[in-house]
């Protein structure tokens, strides 16, 4: 038996939720009270590196070069999932670098987290099938166990209490319908109140919170036709429902989570005008922050980049592609 590497590196995209996930059925395990559908992007990427190492007394974590406590905490108890299947005890560092800007809406936590139980799997050589590793990703970030996965995906709320049925699987590949993103960038500020806080928050004091979680099994059934059948139209409705119907319990939070700022209203109408008045194949989508993603037929991806920039406030525009799902990049021991 040879031994694990103990080291490996990984690289994932974030991933963008067209019926969005805002909600949990337990907090522990990180179980979402509903299902979600999302499109794994390919021009952003995280790339992690992990090593356990016998000599470390703490785990090391490094995002983006900078070391944060309560990320530190959060990356350990991720890490304590491997090594309990494992059956190691050793600490390990993480570097993980993302080359877009993290926490403003662009789910760097859904790559990261999904680079780093991929990297993971490898160092300690447990060759997970990728259900599991998406099932153990979720315990890192709901959203992380999409970008297991490339292309159309759809992540399953499950009924187990121990969660083994939530993860994520692949719906269609990037290829079979090859759509754009293009991404507004109107901050760079991080948020004010993560994913997390929000979504507990909204969960506790949303008036309408309940009828949110209900309406989803309805929007992804529609949206999974959609997508097998190609059918931008129809996915354009019910994202943009999905998107602003999870953005109305956000601003029923008590205190409200007002994500937006004037230039996402700005562009939310731009998508609308470049669709309703000049026939372009494009819909847009907010997650908890102020960027906004516009999805776009191949086609129209320039002309949508085009109106976009021109929106006062927009401080840069990226456009995207689909892409793969998270992937080992390396794994060959290193020097200590
Ligand atoms: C608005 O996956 O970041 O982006 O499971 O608590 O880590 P945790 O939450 P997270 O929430 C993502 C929320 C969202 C919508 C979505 O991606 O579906």
């Amino acid at each position: 038996m040879t031994s694990p590497p103990l080291q490996a590196s990984a690289q994932a995209q974030p991933n963008i939720a067209l019926v969005k996930y805002w909600g949990k059925r337990d907090d522990v395990l990180n179980l979402p009270a509903a299902g979600s559908l999302s499109i794994t992007l390919d021009a952003l990427h995280t790339r992690t590196s992990v090593r356990f190492d016998p000599a470390l007394e703490r785990d090391d974590i490094a995002l983006n070069g900078r070391r944060d406590d309560a990320h530190g905490r959060r990356v350990g108890a991720f890490l304590d999932l491997f090594r309990a299947r494992a059956g190691i005890a050793m600490r390990a560092r993480v570097a993980s670098d993302n080359d877009f800007p993290t926490g403003a809406g662009l789910a760097s936590s859904a790559a990261g987290f999904a680079a780093l139980a991929v990297a993971a799997d490898r160092a300690l050589d447990l060759r997970m099938p990728a259900r599991q590793l998406s099932v153990l990703a979720r315990r890192g970030s709901g959203s992380a166990a999409r970008s297991i996965f490339g292309g159309f995906v759809e992540m399953h709320a499950g009924v187990r209490d121990d969660g083994e049925d939530a993860h994520a699987a692949p719906l269609l590949a990037a290829r079979e319908w090859p759509l754009k993103v293009v991404i507004a960038i109107t901050t760079r500020a991080p948020k004010s109140t993560g994913s997390r806080a929000g979504m507990e928050l909204s969960r506790r004091s949303s008036p309408f919170y309940r009828d949110w979680i209900a309406a989803v099994a309805g929007d992804l059934a529609t949206a999974r036709a959609a997508v097998r059948a190609r059918d931008f139209g129809k996915l354009a409705a019910v994202s943009e429902a999905s998107c602003l119907s999870m953005h109305a319990v956000m601003l029923s939070t008590r205190p409200g989570l007002i994500y937006w700022n004037g230039a996402t209203v700005e562009c939310l109408h731009r998508v609308r005008a470049l669709r309703e008045h000049e026939g372009t194949g494009v819909f847009f989508t907010v997650d908890a922050g102020p960027q906004v993603k516009a999805v776009c037929l191949p086609e129209h991806a320039a002309r949508v980049a085009d109106a976009l920039r021109g929106v006062a406030g927009v401080e840069e525009v990226l456009v995207s592609g689909l892409g793969e799902g998270a992937q080992v990049t390396g794994s060959a021991a290193v020097a200590a």
